[in-house]
């Protein structure tokens, strides 16, 4: 085995802690969470007014600037951002260039990455002006490439952006509308989605955050740290929970619906079963984003009459965990995954776009982190260190002699 002990000895005081669960790598003054109460604010706002009251762009401008802006600020930015939401023709070849079939994740990644060569701000990369302009750029297209990379991945023809819209009306178009077609926009829907995206705007040095800030330390421009963002929350065990919840009531579902054999399984952790959507590395008490969430999915399926079995299947599951001492006594309880692919289900989109979705609405968070960062004194290029497990020195061998 390995003896940390003798191991930190040898290297001299060293910290060691895989997965950084005790050791906080940057200060910040963007989003403040206490797991054990089941607080989350943005800039010192409670989620659940900010979820209640305000916009998607209201909130990514207050996670930039850390304040909420004035209504003419508001307006200024708003009309920035509709500004800039058409892509570069040239950029739009590289949709037709991926197989037909590929992942939209990968293919936004891409793209933000390729959006660099568009944007070729070398003379001061981290000049206010010039990280300016690239955040409004990236608030801007990103919904306009997640929508293209939709349609792409539906065999459908794109649809421009019409910047008479907002934002999220805006992306629901791109997304279901027909070009030369009148859209007939659902008021309820876009509402859902806009708290969606304010309900996943920040939420401090997660993995893909953590991701565009170390990124970003060697001084990589702000397109190529939000691509490798992008590709952080592509994995299943950061921003694919969302649609690992779906496959999961979709599979009780097809077994006959019996929830409480399901819930036998998970507790005798029957080849590793677990029920997603349920637990969280910070949140130990409840995670408030589930709290408004849950809300919002009845409210949209009452008003737009829709009945979903696997929302009543999620209930029962919901009810059954929260009475029950398997998951009491490890203080599990539901969080924002739990019912987020539901009211994705219900807006039209599959299930490969539901990290699409949490991308647009982190957004906001990575971009007021990344600028944090460049702007933060203390900042140096991220570089932690490592307890060497490897061999000691040897000489070479020649291939003859092996
Ligand atoms: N279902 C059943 N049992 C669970 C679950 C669950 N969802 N989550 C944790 N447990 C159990 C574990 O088996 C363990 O039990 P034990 O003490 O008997 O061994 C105990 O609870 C503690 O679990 P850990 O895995 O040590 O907790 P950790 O904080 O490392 O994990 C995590 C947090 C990864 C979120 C976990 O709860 C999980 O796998 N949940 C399901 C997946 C999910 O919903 N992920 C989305 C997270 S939110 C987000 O990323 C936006």
């Amino acid at each position: 085995g390995l003896n940390i002990s003798k191991l930190l000895k040898e290297t001299g005081t060293v910290t060691y802690d895989p997965g950084f669960v005790n050791t906080a790598s940057t200060r910040s003054a963007i989003t403040y969470i206490d797991g054990d109460a089941g607080i989350l604010r943005y800039r010192g706002y409670p989620i659940e007014q900010l979820a209640e009251k305000s916009s998607y762009v209201e909130v990514a401008y207050l996670l930039l600037h850390g304040e909420l802006p004035t209504a003419e600020q508001l307006a200024t930015f708003e009309g920035r951002v509709s500004r800039h939401t058409l892509l570069h023709e040239d950029l739009r070849h590289f949709f037709n260039a991926f197989p037909s079939d590929a992942h939209p994740m990968p293919v936004l990644s891409s793209a933000v990455a390729a959006l660099s060569t568009f944007y070729q701000d070398t003379k001061e990369p981290f000049h206010e002006d010039v990280v300016d302009q690239a955040t409004v750029r990236l608030i801007a297209k990103l919904p306009t490439i997640a929508a293209y990379a939709f349609r792409k991945s539906q065999g459908l023809p794109t649809v421009f952006p019409d910047n008479s819209l907002t934002l999220v009306e805006n992306f629901l178009r791109m997304s279901f509308g027909f070009p030369s077609e009148p859209y007939e926009l659902n008021p309820i829907a876009a509402k859902a989605l806009d708290q969606l995206l304010i309900l996943h705007a920040d939420h401090e040095q997660n993995c893909s955050t953590s991701t565009v800030r170390l990124v970003g330390s060697a001084h990589t421009n702000l397109f190529a740290s939000i691509s490798a963002g992008i590709s952080a929350l592509a994995g299943p065990l950061h921003g694919g929970a969302n649609s690992a919840v779906l496959e999961m009531l979709e599979g009780i579902k097809a077994e006959g619906g019996d929830v409480a054999r399901f819930m036998e399984k998970v507790k005798n952790k029957e080849s590793g079963v677990r029920l997603m959507g349920f637990g969280h590395r910070v949140y130990k008490n409840y995670d408030p984003r589930a709290t408004i969430i849950k809300k919002t999915a009845h409210e949209l399926f009452e008003k737009m009459e829709i009945h979903d079995e696997l929302l009543d299947l999620a209930l029962e599951l919901e009810e059954i965990a929260l009475g029950d001492d398997y998951f009491v006594e490890r203080k599990l309880y539901p969080n924002v995954d739990f019912y987020t692919g539901l009211i994705y289900k219900a807006l039209g989109f599959p299930t490969k776009m539901f990290t699409v979705l949490f991308a647009i609405g982190r957004l906001p968070g990575w971009i007021a982190q990344w600028r944090e960062m460049i702007n933060d004194p203390e900042t140096k290029i991220g570089r932690p260190r490592q307890i060497y497990t490897g061999s000691g020195e040897r000489d070479y061998v020649t291939v003859e002699q092996r």
